[in-house]
């Protein structure tokens, strides 16, 4: 056969841009995500917290000290006061606004090819379950995707307790157990519910076997967040699923070569 591009790979992981192309444009913001597709992403992973006033957001951290010029945990500001913060000039001396995760599924569905967004819930224990319920309500509303469809959202978490909320609230949801440290916390087992495990990096490094065992199990397995080229390697070697990197071109250019 032709041993040459394509083929040559034993395996193409999908391409997810990590907050978007978040190593050169500033993360979470519009320009971020367009960055990514037009960088050839295959999908796109965000953050999502709640604001004071029930909107999901798309933010990272607890507070939004560290991305923009204001103040204050997001989940007591309002949208209308996010929407008064620059989020870009830290990162590159320009400004951008703050992006409703709604705006983000209306750039998916309007990207013109099929794009996955990987969806992240943050604090996830707080609010008796209200960010999962929103994002069930927003996902619904925009046409709750089921799984192998082209345009579709799944929702991970490092919390076992949002994901048996999510599965409780809409069971086809695809969805993803984060794992910090290692690749299977808890023994090994995957919430119920969980089509796949995305470890660290570092994880992966330290326990590449672990692959094999999930893929045996007939999970799926992604990985963050991969932007070196011997970890790039290393998951294309090992057949993940997917790579969450802050540089999808990067990982587009070595796939495609
Ligand atoms: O994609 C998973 C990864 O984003 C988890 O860590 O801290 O970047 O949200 P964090
Ligand atoms: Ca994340």
């Amino acid at each position: 056969g032709d041993l040459t591009g394509q083929d040559a790979l034993p395996f193409r992981p999908r391409v997810i841009a990590h907050r978007g192309s978040s190593g050169d444009h500033p993360e979470h913001t519009i320009e971020a995500y367009r960055q990514a597709i037009a960088d050839g992403a295959d999908g796109l992973e965000c953050d999502v917290r709640l604001t004071a006033d029930g909107h999901l957001v798309c933010l990272h951290d607890r507070t939004v000290a560290r991305t923009s010029d204001g103040h204050g945990a997001v989940s007591t500001l309002t949208l209308a006061q996010l929407r008064a913060l620059d989020f870009g000039s830290w990162k590159t001396g320009r400004p951008a606004a703050v992006l409703e995760l709604r705006e983000l599924l209306e750039l998916v569905r309007d990207a013109g090819r099929p794009l996955e967004l990987f969806v992240e819930t943050k604090h996830p224990n707080r609010h008796g379950g209200l960010v999962e319920r929103r994002l069930v309500e927003l996902l619904r509303h925009h046409g709750l995707p089921a799984p192998g469809r082209p345009r579709s959202v799944r929702v991970m978490s490092f919390s076992r307790l949002a994901l048996v909320r999510l599965r409780r609230m809409a069971p086809g949801l695809p969805l993803a157990f984060l794992g910090n440290g290692v690749p299977l916390p808890h023994g090994g087992r995957l919430p119920a519910g969980a089509q796949a495990a995305a470890p660290s990096i570092t994880a992966v490094r330290e326990r590449p076997g672990s692959v094999r065992r999930l893929h045996d199990a007939g999970k799926e397995f992604y990985v963050w967040t991969v932007d070196e080229i011997s970890d790039i390697e290393l998951c294309i070697r090992l057949g993940v699923d997917a790579v969450i990197t802050n540089r999808p071109r990067l990982v587009r250019e070595m796939l495609d070569g």
